[in-house]
């Protein structure tokens, strides 16, 4: 049956993996002449990645949609097995990005290339996580699952709106919102190049949330 959680974890999804491309762009251009803005920019979208996706979007997954799954389709669990490990996973990887991120920020370029080799490997590992998730679970949930399965899920997904999303958001999001959308170039905001070289070319497309949706979780 439709359900609104679907679409609700493949919405989220797009907005992190946007936030993740983002990221792995700014690492391959660097800091250019505006070192501020650069750390800035990367410090909220870390943030935003530890307080949205591992504080509200994993848990509902764990919580409620793979154990609903198990139940219906019990060949799942390897799989599950997997997904929840990552979870368990995933705060300490992005922690330790922040770590490193502010290391390099402070203590200069000898701590540049751990930030960026670290960046690169994270990226890898949550866009992997969230594919196998659209490919592995949800299209069995959607089979499978109840309507009174969907009404649970759909209450617990609707209740913690995505802060980069679409729609109403909590008012105390509207500076991290600001600071990711405002500040950042493109393609995820509306800011200028990190170099002149980029900025001469055309006007930048903002990134959200116009072009959510279209962003996938493939590199
Ligand atoms: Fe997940
Ligand atoms: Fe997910």
């Amino acid at each position: 049956m439709a359900s609104s959680t679907s679409q609700v974890i493949r919405d989220q999804h797009a907005s992190i993996a946007a936030v993740l491309h983002s990221v792995s762009m700014m690492v391959d251009h660097g800091p250019g002449d505006e070192p501020e803005r650069f750390f800035d920019v990367l410090r909220a979208m870390l943030f935003y990645i530890d307080e949205f996706p591992e504080r509200q979007h994993h848990p509902r997954e764990s919580d409620l949609l793979f154990p609903k799954l198990l139940r219906v389709a019990p060949e799942l669990m390897p799989v599950i097995e997997g997904l929840e490990a990552d979870h368990m996973k995933g705060e300490g990887k992005v922690r330790a990005l922040q770590h490193l991120l502010l290391a390099w920020e402070l203590l200069g370029e000898s701590r540049r290339l751990a930030f960026e080799q670290a960046a690169r490997e994270y990226v890898r590992f949550y866009l992997d996580h969230m594919r196998c998730e659209e490919t592995e679970l949800l299209p069995t949930a959607q089979r499978l699952l109840t309507a009174a399965d969907w009404v649970e899920l759909d209450a617990a997904f609707l209740c913690a709106p995505d802060p980069l999303g679409p729609g109403a958001r909590d008012p105390s999001f509207d500076r991290l919102f600001a600071r990711i959308v405002l500040t950042a170039p493109a393609p995820i905001g509306v800011g200028r190049s990190f170099h002149a070289m980029d900025a001469s070319q055309s006007a930048p497309q903002p990134g959200f949330p116009s072009s959510r949706g279209r962003v996938s979780t493939g590199q």
